[in-house]
């Protein structure tokens, strides 16, 4: 579990009775909340602070070392908030994953929420995918919609799509865990899914 700050998802995540076990949640950022709840819950944590290591490929290639020594299955980003070198990506392919504050393709990138309000959309969401050299690309696993308030604000978009963000990122991983995803040509199928279930959509 790599994070940057608060760790909702990755408490959302720790909490859903996974069929799992998380070997390691490591914070770019010493100070992420996220490490004082794995702390908690007497998970192994570790601060692995970026800014000791001003070379991106370098932190990323320690990074890397790293994670590797916890022997993972699934490396999961949980509000990551640094871009990985394409060595680091490559190195995970396929076990990789990202949450992602959009219905993507739309809004890659930062403040998503503003994006879509002030696009006027009218269903917004969220979206976990595997991750690729392309930011906030690659095979989408599920996506969660929303709709979108004609008196939104970002914090209250934001919020709605939280809600979603932590129902979709576990039920990503649960399928992960039950070998139930397979990526062919850059798409995601889930075995044994006649009933499209990658697709939630709440309040609508
Ligand atoms: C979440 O909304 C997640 O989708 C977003 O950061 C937030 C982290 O919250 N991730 C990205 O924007 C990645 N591009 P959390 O720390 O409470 O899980």
């Amino acid at each position: 579990m790599l994070l940057s700050g608060r760790g909702s998802n990755f408490q959302a995540i720790a909490e859903a009775r996974l069929p799992i076990e998380i070997v390691a949640v490591i914070s770019n950022r010493p100070q992420a909340a996220g490490l004082d709840y794995a702390r908690a819950r007497d998970l192994p944590a570790f601060a692995f602070d970026h800014t000791e290591h001003p070379d991106r490929e370098a932190f990323d290639a320690l990074l890397a070392e790293e994670v590797e020594r916890h022997r993972p299955d699934l490396v999961l980003l949980a509000g990551y908030m640094r871009i990985l070198s394409p060595a680091f990506i490559t190195r995970f392919e396929g076990r990789l994953m990202n949450i992602h504050p959009s219905l993507l393709p739309m809004f890659p990138g930062l403040n998503t929420h503003e994006r879509a309000l002030a696009e006027g959309v009218k269903i917004h969401g969220c979206t976990v995918h595997f991750v690729t050299a392309n930011l906030d690309h690659g095979p989408i696993v599920i996506q969660a919609a929303v709709p979108v308030r004609a008196d939104d604000t970002p914090g209250a978009l934001s919020a709605r799509v939280l809600a979603q963000e932590h129902c979709i990122y576990p039920q990503a991983v649960r399928w992960f865990a039950e070998g139930r995803l397979e990526i062919n040509h850059g798409r995601v199928n889930l075995r044994g899914d006649s009933t499209s279930q990658s697709v939630l959509s709440t309040g609508m």
